[in-house]
């Protein structure tokens, strides 16, 4: 059974094709950081733009680089929400067209489900599938959540950001330092040469849910810290080099980051970390969890998977590999598996839905 899937719901123009639910027979991502980098962030008019440019070349790479043909596919999956409306149009449409002339039935899948699934296709195949019910935490730019996965994939939502996503964190404090877009790859590489313990940030108590995130703090903190010293220089410097260079390497960064950011950027990444981590353990302990999964871009970050690899805990945690851990059309292949499995077809007039929930 091999379904194509197809995703476009932010800054990648990803299709793949996914057999049985847990062999990724190809898998092609067309990024956009070339385009968006030097805003800073994605420009969503850019993106469905470039959408639109990619989505054919990609969808027909996929399918040859998996020696399939739009007439072996079982089904056509596509995300239809949360994202950028104009950028789901794109892969959404496309999905419809293809399914529609090739009589294929089309199945929509919600984005954060794809990031789940990343997860449970990987263990699946590794021979040690995720045991539900399981926690799953879904960090990435466009959202930080706390999912419980029950038996037949049924979602309960236990958490969520209530301001910026844990994603979105990094990459605002690189964009005030002057590092590029994404921040998270790059505040990843150079976090291991600063003292995550130089400086203490402290979190405002929520009132409410006790498992809700809230980063915006951490990111107006990091500006105090910013307005508090001299660093025109050094960011200028560091924007030079972007222009220069647009991936510069982790040498070339760490010859314009002074000792004093390294320190910060250390300690920002673990603050963001302990947030993550805390919450996502009293979540799973909270409803006898068997399995915390953790996914989404911001789970690619190696001090969050040392961390967690480093608790301890009573049951397994999952991260997916990392070419799976930012957006990609296999998560969203391997989540419709099991829809294709229960019928569950979307109509050819399903809407693409900037803001649909899991749960
Ligand atoms: O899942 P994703 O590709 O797209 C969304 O659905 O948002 O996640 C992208 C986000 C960006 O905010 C990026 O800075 C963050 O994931 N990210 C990371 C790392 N790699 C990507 N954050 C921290 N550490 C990383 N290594
Ligand atoms: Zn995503």
């Amino acid at each position: 059974m091999r379904i194509l899937g197809i995703e476009s719901s932010c800054d990648e123009t990803a299709a793949a094709v996914v057999e049985d639910g847990e062999r990724v027979l190809s898998s092609v991502v067309a990024s956009q950081m070339a385009t968006h980098g030097k805003y800073g962030g994605v420009v969503p008019e850019l993106a469905s733009r470039e959408h639109l440019r990619a989505i054919v070349l990609v969808v027909r790479e996929a399918l040859e680089s998996a020696g399939t043909t739009l007439d072996d596919l079982a089904a056509i999956a596509a995300t239809v929400g949360p994202g950028l409306v104009g950028s789901l149009l794109v892969g959404l449409t496309y999905a419809k067209s293809l399914s529609f002339a090739r009589g294929v039935p089309l199945i929509a899948v919600n984005h954060i489900e794809g990031h789940i699934h990343a997860v449970v296709m990987e263990a699946k195949r590794d021979g040690s599938p995720v045991q539900l019910p399981a926690m799953a935490l879904v960090a990435s730019g466009g959202h930080t959540h706390l999912f419980e996965v029950r038996e037949g994939f049924r979602y309960r939502l236990l958490g969520r950001t209530r301001d910026d996503a844990a994603g979105e964190a990094f990459d605002k404090v690189a964009k005030l330092l002057g590092y590029g877009y994404p921040g998270g790859p790059i505040i990843d590489r150079l976090a291991p040469h600063g003292d995550p313990k130089a400086v203490r940030f402290t979190f405002a108590r929520m009132k409410g849910n006790a498992l809700d995130f809230s980063f915006s703090g951490l990111k107006t903190a990091v500006l105090r810290w910013v307005e508090a010293r001299n660093m025109e220089a050094e960011i200028a410097a560091r924007r030079a080099l972007l222009r220069e260079n647009p991936v510069p390497a982790v040498e070339e960064w760490l010859a314009v980051t002074p000792r004093a950011t390294r320190d910060l950027l250390a300690s920002f990444q673990h603050a963001v970390i302990h947030e993550l981590l805390t919450r996502a353990v009293a979540a799973a302990e909270s409803i006898g969890a068997r399995a915390l999964i953790i996914s989404g871009g911001v789970a690619c970050n190696s001090g969050l998977r040392a961390a967690a690899q480093g608790m301890r805990l009573a049951y397994p945690v999952y991260f997916p590999s990392p070419g799976l851990s930012t957006d990609n059309a296999a998560m969203i292949a391997a989540a419709a598996f099991p829809k294709l499995a229960r019928g569950e077809f979307a109509a050819l007039d399903v809407k693409a839905q900037p803001n649909l929930a899991l749960a």
